[in-house]
């Protein structure tokens, strides 16, 4: 069946795997991708995309009403995904206007659009970070839906208030609105600012590995396309007003990743260096997923141990795209972030 689906973010490390997959496999869907491109979108990375009859790229920016509101206007959308976000956890310490700016007011931008020109379904890509976090020592408890919102950070403040606000437009405005909630993500294209590509960066180039805190904080980890497989689900199965958490059960310390990347890549243990902790630090994330199971079938199925050697082969052959992403402010990003931690 013909769709129009219009992407926001789409330049990004998930929503460009989301609009990869809806290329590969739903042939009659036309997928609109409106990013502004932030310093965390490389434009290399939609280069294939833009050579599909059946893709189109618009520069925007989702917190410009009238821009958002032409390209709706234009292209009519069916269904409405949206990722677009400032995402990186220590950037929304450093600097939280714009996460709110972002995050919340492009989100009501964006729906408010949807609710002008009517869609069968806007959804929120919504993160796990918005039910706070689990202590280490109780690894029988995990996220469910309905666990209370418990935010720490600027960043999963913005996600909260943003999945809230959606929720809101459903009951209020009779929106059709779904939300998922994703644990963290890893896999080709994520900006080197992250943990898995930045460990990935600095142990090829002999670069130390700066361990936050211990290096015990637990994160529950998810191959990427199984995240873009687990919203192409909640569309095309989910209820419309419900949420549905995303994870795979794949819980590893930091400083277990940094090992692992360390030994795949053949790199001595002494390149890591433990430093000062990250302010707020989420102790533990883990999802439990079996509503999405239960109610759309979803399950991932990249094990860990597939999904890592994928990515790490991934970036050791797309070396360039790293090359690409490091340059220019990253450096002064880099030595702003790490350099008298
Ligand atoms: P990313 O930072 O890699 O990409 C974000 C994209 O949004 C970029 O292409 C950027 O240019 C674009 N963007 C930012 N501000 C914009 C604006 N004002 N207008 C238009 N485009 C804008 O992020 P990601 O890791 O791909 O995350 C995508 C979404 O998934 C976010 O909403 C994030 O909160 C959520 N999420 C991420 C993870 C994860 O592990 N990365 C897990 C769960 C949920
Ligand atoms: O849980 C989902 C969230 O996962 C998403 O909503 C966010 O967009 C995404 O960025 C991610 O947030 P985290 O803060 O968990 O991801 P990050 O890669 O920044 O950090 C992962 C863990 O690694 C965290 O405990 C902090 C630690 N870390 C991170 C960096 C960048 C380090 O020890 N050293 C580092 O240099």
């Amino acid at each position: 069946m013909k769709k129009t689906i219009l992407v926001t973010g789409g330049a990004g490390f998930i929503g460009n795997c989301f609009c990869k997959l809806i290329l590969k496999e739903r042939p009659d869907w036309k997928v609109v991708n409106v990013d502004c491109l932030t310093y965390a979108a490389n434009p290399s990375t939609i280069r294939e995309e833009m050579k599909d009859p059946r893709y189109v790229f618009y520069r925007e920016d989702i917190r410009r009403r009238e821009g958002i509101f032409e390209i709706f206007k234009k292209e009519r959308p069916d269904v409405v995904v949206n990722f677009a976000a400032e995402s990186h956890v220590d950037r929304s310490i450093e600097d939280p206007g714009l996460f709110l700016q972002t995050n919340i007011l492009g989100t009501q931008v964006v729906m408010d659009a949807c609710r002008a020109f009517g869609v069968e379904r806007f959804h929120q890509v919504g993160t796990d970070e918005v039910y706070g976090d689990l202590p280490l020592d109780r690894p029988d408890l995990f996220f469910h839906e309905d666990t209370p919102i418990r935010t720490s950070s600027p960043y999963s403040t913005s996600k909260a208030a943003a999945d809230l606000l959606a929720l809101a437009y459903h009951r209020t405005y009779g929106l059709p609105v779904t939300v998922s909630r994703c644990s963290n993500n890893y896999g080709p294209y994520q900006f080197p600012e992250k943990l898995i590509p930045l460990m990935i960066h600095n142990a090829t180039h002999d670069k130390e590995l700066p361990v936050y805190g211990k290096g015990l904080n637990v994160r529950d980890w998810l191959y990427v396309e199984d995240h873009c497989r687990g919203i192409l689900a909640v569309l095309e199965k989910g209820k419309v007003g419900e949420v549905y958490n995303l994870g795979g059960h794949n819980e590893k310390s930091n400083i277990e990743i940094v090992k692992i990347i360390l030994s795949e890549l053949g790199k001595p243990e002494s390149l890591i260096r433990f430093v000062a902790d990250r302010k707020g630090h989420d102790q533990r994330y883990a999802i439990d997923p079996s509503k999405a199971t239960a109610e759309l079938g979803w399950a991932p199925t990249t094990m860990f141990c597939d999904g890592i050697k994928l990515t790490i082969a991934w970036y050791k052959e797309n070396g360039w795209w790293l090359d690409e992403c490091t340059s220019g402010d990253y450096l002064k990003y880099y030595d702003k972030m790490y350099g008298n931690r």
